[in-house]
């Protein structure tokens, strides 16, 4: 798996202030991609586009809150304005709010559903065309939490999955089209979001411990090299796949 030059591509990223997003648009970069970043938290964001200029690439910061579906059509409308092509979406922002079901807020689950599941469709869908006369690619992060019952976080393990059997209805949607659609599934990443556990640190520590793998955690870095591969040329036999880079979570 060795992702192919990106000089002269355009890749808009997702959640890229921080965490996988801001791994992926970095190593994007370091590909030769310009790169679009979007993320609702500008101050971060702002690091991440210092970091691409420090390569010499150009960076389009746009702090959006991607769970209003308006704000996903503005990113792609944006990146076309700012480069005039598109030829990688990366949908990495995602968040996690653990809770035990009589606990979850209404807020949680809508939230978990608009970032997680419904923003990759609206940036997709405004994307598409472009990434149609780009013979480009998507690559949607999800999670081990698509296929496994991860007690505790029905919002997300519903999302993630939705997201991943998303993935692979477009992929045989635009099956006789130039475009490849492919996932990613982590495992557990030191990230900001892995510290949200909080909230259930006094729930069953059986089941909470079911959800990692005895070899650890993954590194952020050995994920964004898949999404930066999946987005390269490189990935050109991949389509409708869904790789899992869980430290066998997933092979239980
Ligand atoms: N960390 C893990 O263990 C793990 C495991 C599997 C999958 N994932 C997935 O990887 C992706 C990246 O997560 P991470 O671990 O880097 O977490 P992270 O919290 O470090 O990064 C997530 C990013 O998404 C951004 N974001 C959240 N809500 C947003 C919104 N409404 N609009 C725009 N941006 C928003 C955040 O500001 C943040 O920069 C997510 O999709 C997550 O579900 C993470």
């Amino acid at each position: 798996m060795i992702a192919s030059d990106m000089t002269g591509k355009v890749a808009l990223v997702t959640g890229a202030a921080r965490g996988l997003g801001r791994a992926s648009a970095l190593r994007l970069a370091e590909l030769g991609a310009d790169v679009a970043i979007v993320d609702v938290d500008a101050a971060e964001l702002a690091g991440t586009g210092e970091a691409i200029g420090a390569m010499s690439r150009k960076a389009l910061e746009l702090p959006l809150d991607l769970s209003v579906r308006s704000n996903c059509v503005s990113a792609v409308e944006q990146t076309l304005a700012e480069f005039g092509q598109l030829d990688a979406l990366c949908n990495v922002a995602g968040v996690m709010f653990p809770s035990a079901t009589p606990e979850m807020s209404n807020e949680a689950w809508d939230l978990t559903m608009k970032v997680n599941l419904e923003a990759p469709f609206f940036l997709i869908r405004a994307g598409l065309p472009h990434l149609l006369k780009a013979e480009g690619a998507i690559v949607n992060v999800t999670s081990c939490a698509a296929f496994q019952g991860q007690a505790y976080f029905a919002a997300y393990c519903a999302a993630k999955s939705g997201l991943t059997n998303m993935t692979k209805a477009l992929a045989m949607e635009y099956i006789k089209e130039p475009i490849r659609i492919n996932a990613v599934a982590p495992g557990g990443m030191m990230t900001k979001l892995t510290e949200g556990m909080g909230p259930i640190m006094d729930k069953d520590m059986e089941l909470i411990g079911r959800i990692g793998s005895p070899r650890g955690m993954c590194e952020i870095d050995d994920v964004a090299e898949c999404v930066a591969f999946l987005a390269s040329p490189a990935a050109r036999a991949y389509h409708g796949a869904c790789i899992n880079i869980d430290a066998g979570v997933t092979a239980d």
